[in-house]
């Protein structure tokens, strides 16, 4: 088969599932060739060995997340691994990068403590865009640490990754920004298929939700940290809210580019 025709075939059987099938189709057979994109464009009447290709399209049409099949997911510009072991970064947790660079822009050496690092695309980001921070990533999930040492590497940024529960095996106090993207969707949502390819511990933050996002708060609280930034379920002002309801502590909440409540930042002047 001539690479154009097994494009046209590809782009035929992704149609159901995807809005940009025919992108989809030349994305993964560059990921399949090794190859890049002008590349395909250049060589349409190639002949191509189509049948591991074809394994790739059955993966898509099954729903698997394209990154996961091509282990490329694109973060603020930026490339990283992912696979099944960590969840795909998404577009709206950039706004939280941006949020936690701007708080930290006063402050000589930030020290920055990520829970839930996954791909470590958070922390990355964050030493590449603030060099002198001194970061820490936590995850509970010895094979996602995995996945953002690989990325760290890739980067080239010096972050110290600590496999935890929590703050359970990080005992360090008074550090300047705790950030966090945790699982806060409810264990009884049900998801859309291409979400069951991802971590269950990268999802699902307890029977009501926010049950981590209020643990990480506590956190805040107990370790006297200057900032906490985080992300949440559209539908988890209210809850977070209340939960703050009688503290002293001032919170304002971000919305992503959806215009859906999306996060919060809490300070101590
Ligand atoms: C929503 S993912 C966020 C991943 C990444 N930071 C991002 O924004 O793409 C949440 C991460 O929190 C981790 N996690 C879940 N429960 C945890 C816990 N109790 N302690 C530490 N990490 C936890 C999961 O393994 C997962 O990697």
């Amino acid at each position: 088969m001539l690479v154009k025709d097994a494009l046209v075939e590809a782009t035929k059987r992704i149609k159901g599932i995807s809005a940009i099938p025919n992108k989809e189709a030349r994305i993964l057979l560059a990921s399949y060739l090794h190859k890049d994109q002008i590349w395909i464009i250049t060589h349409d009447n190639e002949p191509l060995e189509e049948e591991g290709y074809f394994e790739l399209i059955k993966r898509r049409v099954n729903n698997e997340p394209i990154e996961y099949i091509t282990n490329s997911a694109s973060f603020y510009g930026e490339n990283f691994y992912v696979d099944s072991n960590a969840l795909i970064p998404r577009p709206e947790t950039e706004i939280l990068i941006d949020l936690v660079v701007s708080t930290c822009k006063g402050i000589k050496r930030p020290r920055i403590v990520e829970i839930g690092t996954g791909s470590g695309v958070i922390s990355i980001m964050l030493s590449l865009l603030i060099p002198d921070a001194i970061i820490t990533a936590i995850d509970i999930s010895k094979e996602a640490l995995y996945v953002a040492k690989k990325n760290a590497e890739k980067h080239d940024v010096h972050i110290e990754f600590i496999h935890s529960d929590l703050c359970e095996n990080f005992h360090e106090n008074n550090f300047d920004m705790l950030v966090s993207n945790p699982p806060y969707i409810a264990n009884k949502e049900s998801l859309h298929v291409g979400l069951s390819y991802e971590p269950n511990l990268a999802l699902y933050g307890g029977n009501v939700g926010d049950e981590i996002l209020r643990k990480i708060i506590d956190i805040y609280e107990e370790k006297s940290v200057k900032y906490l930034a985080c992300e949440m379920g559209y539908d988890q002002k209210d809850k977070i809210s209340n939960y703050l309801k009688n503290s002293d502590i001032k919170v304002d909440f971000y919305k992503d580019l959806a215009g859906l409540d999306r996060g919060f930042i809490i300070g101590r002047s």
